[in-house]
């Protein structure tokens, strides 16, 4: 499945009592089905609240969102994860499933556990994760952690991939496995975004899009 998305004109604020902010202050961005860009920009400039728009967790106060190809017509919020996988900033594992179900989890939520048990295999061991997967994510460190919650979202190999700073918690081995899996999800078609501080993903990705105060420019921030 592919599919790429765009925004244009994309606006979010947030209001607390009186005070209101300006997240994304009209936002146009395009990614294409098979590219890898990095989303990069000072804390609080509205990474992650872009990523929260394109995922449907939020929705936009102006503008337009829509995805292409298969997805055409769809809204973000009705995508699953083979549609839309995310890796969030605060990782969202369950912690009720050991860390090998966490993994498994959009397999099992899509019927189809059997099928996609060797990729969880695969993806648990790339990730040095094999020895694991019967702890439970309050047993495993953050950086661990941060690897399943990557792990979950390319299972299915999900025709758009949101990931919120999926190296911040690695070292640099660990970062560079979770880079080539991610680049190796766009060469497969997926359109992937990644919001990072990580200059060595800038440099891996296909392109960089700079966030400031809500305004969004193409290239790395000089
Ligand atoms: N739910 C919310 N209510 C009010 N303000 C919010 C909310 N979520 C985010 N903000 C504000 O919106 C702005 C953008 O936040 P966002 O989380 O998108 O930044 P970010 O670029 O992802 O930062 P970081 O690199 O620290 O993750 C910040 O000023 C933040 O304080
Ligand atoms: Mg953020």
């Amino acid at each position: 499945m592919t599919g790429g998305f765009e925004g244009s004109g994309l606006v979010k604020r947030y209001r607390r009592g009186a005070e209101t902010v300006s997240a994304l202050a009209g936002v146009d961005l395009q990614v294409d089905a098979g590219e890898f860009v990095a989303l990069v920009g000072p804390s609080g400039s509205g990474k992650s609240t872009l990523l929260a728009l394109l995922c449907g967790w939020e929705t936009a106060d102006e503008g337009i969102l829509s995805y292409h190809g298969a997805l055409a017509d769809r809204r973000p919020d009705t995508l699953g994860w083979p549609e839309l996988a995310l890796v969030p900033q605060a990782l969202g594992l369950v912690a009720d499933l050991n860390l090998g179900d966490n993994v498994l989890l959009p397999a099992r939520l899509r019927g189809t556990l059997a099928t996609e048990e060797p990729r969880a295999r695969d993806l648990l061991a790339d990730f040095g994760l094999d020895h694991l997967v019967d702890r439970y994510p309050a047993q495993a460190s953050l950086g661990e952690q941060q690897r399943v919650a990557v792990a979950r979202a390319l299972l299915l190999r999900p025709a758009v991939l949101l990931a919120d700073e999926p190296t911040a918690h690695q070292d640099r081995g660990h970062a560079d496995r979770l880079l080539d899996a991610v680049t190796d999800a766009a060469r497969a078609g997926s359109a992937v975004l990644i919001a990072t501080h990580d200059e060595l993903a800038w440099a891996r990705a296909d392109r960089v899009l700079s966030m400031r105060d809500g305004h969004l420019t193409d290239g790395a921030p000089s």
